[in-house]
């Protein structure tokens, strides 16, 4: 069954605003992604989703093309963020299969929760070399196809058609600081600053380059593993100012909004997409137990029995 539009787009855009576009996003068959892939492919785009995971990549794309009769939706597997070779060579195919890039989206990402102590030198890096090397591996990659698409279409254009546009996905940890997520920290500041690098450099050429900083998105993998028991989420929504947490909807209607003809003249910024919450983070525990209070767990090496995709051993300090 294919997924209504209502959970992937507002009713706020009109149809056709990406027609003769092409996306290209790493990530796009993760549930942010997706929706994100679905909302500009429902407004006229075609697009190309890059993956590790060949069947998985193939799949979604299959599905996503559903949204629009006649959409062309790539899935291009076996691809790792981390090598830049195999990331090129997808962007060259998908220029000649589509015809061009005019979006990219730079949402692959890699999470797990574990304190520092926890966090072998490799871990801390793997982490920087899928978020952070692999968002400039993704800039590389895509850069001169975004220029060509921002030469083809001047901002403003007077037909409101759009091209040259760069969104990675964030996130508001680092703005605050977050026990347990050390490694997305650093690597998200550091996409932050690289956003702002690309729009220094590429503005000249018509091309922009933004965040989206998702706050708890519903349904996502990174919230299954940061909020996996019950007492986590209702504490947490406790905190939002805007009393929910946030859906892939919101994230899709941004990543539209930064896209469109609306979003021209925002360049080099973080779009926080999450009602309020990163105000309020301060007071957020994540990965906890009822029970576990911060710091304690820290003192004690205690580590919550609900987490999913947690080493469940002890931490040492
Ligand atoms: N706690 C502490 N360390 C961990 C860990 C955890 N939960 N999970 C992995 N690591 C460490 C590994 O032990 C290894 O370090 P070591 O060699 O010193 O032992 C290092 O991280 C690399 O792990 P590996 O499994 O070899 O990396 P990978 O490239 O196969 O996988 C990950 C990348 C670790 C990010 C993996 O979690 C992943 O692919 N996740 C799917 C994508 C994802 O996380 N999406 C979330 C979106 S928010």
């Amino acid at each position: 069954m294919s997924v209504p539009k209502s959970q992937y787009l507002s009713s706020a855009w009109a149809e056709g605003i990406f027609a003769n576009r092409v996306l290209f996003i790493t990530g796009g068959a993760g549930s942010i992604g997706s929706a994100q892939t679905r909302a500009l492919v429902h407004l006229g785009a075609d697009a190309c989703i890059i993956g590790r995971n060949v069947e998985k990549t193939e799949a979604a794309a299959r599905e996503i093309a559903k949204v629009r009769s006649g959409a062309r939706v790539l899935g291009i597997g076996g691809v790792d963020v981390r090598n830049y070779e195999s990331l090129k060579a997808a962007a060259d195919r998908c220029v000649k299969e589509l015809g061009s890039i005019d979006y990219v989206v730079a949402g692959a990402a890699g999470n797990f929760i574990a304190p520092i102590s926890a966090l072998s030198p490799n871990a801390f890096k793997t982490v920087i070399e899928i978020d952070t090397i692999g968002t400039f591996n993704t800039v590389k990659a895509t850069i001169p196809y975004l220029i060509e698409s921002a030469s083809r279409n001047p901002n403003p254009s007077p037909s409101g058609q759009t091209g040259g546009r760069f969104v990675s996905v964030s996130a508001t940890f680092h703005y605050t600081g977050m026990p347990l997520q050390s490694h997305v920290s650093a690597a998200k500041a550091a996409i932050d600053s690289l956003m702002g690098s690309v729009a220094i450099e590429y503005g000249p050429f018509g091309v922009t380059a933004n965040t989206i900083a998702p706050g708890a998105i519903a349904g996502t993998e990174g919230m299954e593993r940061l909020a996996s028991s019950q007492h986590t989420r209702d504490e947490h929504t406790r905190q939002i100012p805007s009393g929910r947490w946030g859906n892939v909807r919101d994230i899709a209607d941004a990543t539209v909004y930064l896209f469109s003809d609306a979003g021209n003249y925002v360049n080099g910024t973080n779009l926080v997409v999450d009602g309020a919450g990163w105000r309020r983070q301060g007071g957020l525990q994540v990965g906890l137990d009822e029970g576990m209070a911060y710091p304690n767990f820290l003192f004690t090496g205690e580590i919550s029995k609900n987490l999913k995709g947690g080493k469940r051993s002890s931490s040492k300090l």
